[in-house]
């Protein structure tokens, strides 16, 4: 690994730049996405093994000071950790050079959306796999359209920016359904991903079974014309439906792989490093200095991930998306 000595930034072995950490808060959620969890839920993990808040706080000073330039808090649901919206609040404050943003699946975003605005939050992505009450239902076992709409829609009223929807695709998921999902970039000005499913954790039999290639959406939308991405490190490759306020993006981690833009490390709620999501490596912060062993991750950062060949174990709710 090479590092710029003055500490500008952080470059793994093969020369790409490490500017961006996602940061989970918790492994818990309030949803159980069928691709996600198993029906019963997570083991509610022992107080002492999930971070402290303070303990976050420490890691993300040392990754700020490694040059880490963007930092999005991830779950499970990061909004159903008591505290969290303050936590988030607090380190926009604090780290003001840092582009701070947010996933979650929006069920509790109504009530903090003007928070997060007024502080400065730089982007939220609400993760919403149907616009059908049913489906919906279905797919995340329970949980209530309502909320999640109600979510969005504060976060465009308080004008949060950069708002974007992901969505996985699910086998046998009517043509229907993904028009209606994706024509909320026809009325609204946010983005809206679709994200191949991927075999992972205690679910990656579920996503082998029910895999759905994205050339569908070019089939049903045949007006869609690609776009530059704003960013060049997004997974995404970005499209467009004609007289569109917002953006498709495709997210296509299995048929078409993005490793060799990849400037990404993610933290655990359990305070481990995993400097590539498909790989079963891990780091843990909580033995030895921070700095050093985020510097260890990212020298081993591999080259690219094989989703074909096998699938990572733990799982996605305990990683952060
Ligand atoms: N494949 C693809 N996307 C997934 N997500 C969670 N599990 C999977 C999976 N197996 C998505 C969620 C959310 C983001 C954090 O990751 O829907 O949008
Ligand atoms: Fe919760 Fe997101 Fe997993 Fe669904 S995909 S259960 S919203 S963490």
């Amino acid at each position: 690994m090479s590092r710029c000595e003055g500490f500008d930034f952080v470059e793994d072995s093969f020369g790409r730049k490490i500017d961006y950490a996602r940061v989970s808060l918790t492994d818990r959620c309030n949803l159980r996405c069928v691709y996600c969890m198993p029906e019963t839920g997570v083991d509610k993990k022992e107080c002492g093994e999930i971070l402290r808040y303070e303990q976050i706080d420490e890691i993300i000073k040392a990754l700020v000071a490694l040059g880490i330039k963007k930092i999005r808090f991830t779950g499970g649901e990061p909004l159903v950790r008591a505290g969290a919206a303050d936590f988030i609040t607090q380190c926009i404050k604090k780290y003001n050079d840092i582009g701070f943003y947010i996933t979650t699946n929006a069920s509790f975003l109504g009530g903090y959306a003007k928070q997060f605005k007024e502080a400065g939050l730089k982007g939220v992505n609400i993760s919403l796999d149907s616009l059908s009450l049913g489906n919906y239902k279905s797919i995340t076992r329970g949980g209530d359209l309502y909320k999640a709409l109600e979510g969005l829609h504060k976060a465009m009223e308080c004008g949060l920016p950069k708002i974007k929807v992901n969505s996985v695709l699910i086998k046998g998921t009517p043509e229907g359904q993904l028009l209606e999902i994706a024509n909320l970039t026809l009325n609204y000005p946010i983005d809206v991903r679709f994200i191949e499913l991927m075999p992972i954790g205690s679910c990656a039999a579920f996503a082998r079974e029910n895999y759905m290639k994205p050339d569908i959406l070019f089939d049903i939308m045949p007006g869609l014309k690609p776009v530059s991405p704003e960013d060049a490190s997004s997974p995404a490759a970005y499209f467009k439906l004609p007289g569109a306020k917002g953006k498709i993006g495709l997210i296509n981690p299995i048929s078409c792989k993005f490793c060799h833009s990849c400037n990404r490390i993610r933290v655990t709620a359990d305070g481990k490093i995993k400097h590539c999501l498909h790989s079963d490596e891990e780091f843990d912060l909580l033995n030895g200095g921070i700095r050093e062993i985020i510097l260890k991750a990212a020298s081993l950062k591999p080259e690219g991930h094989n989703m074909e060949d096998r699938s990572i174990t733990r799982d996605m709710k305990r990683i952060g998306g």
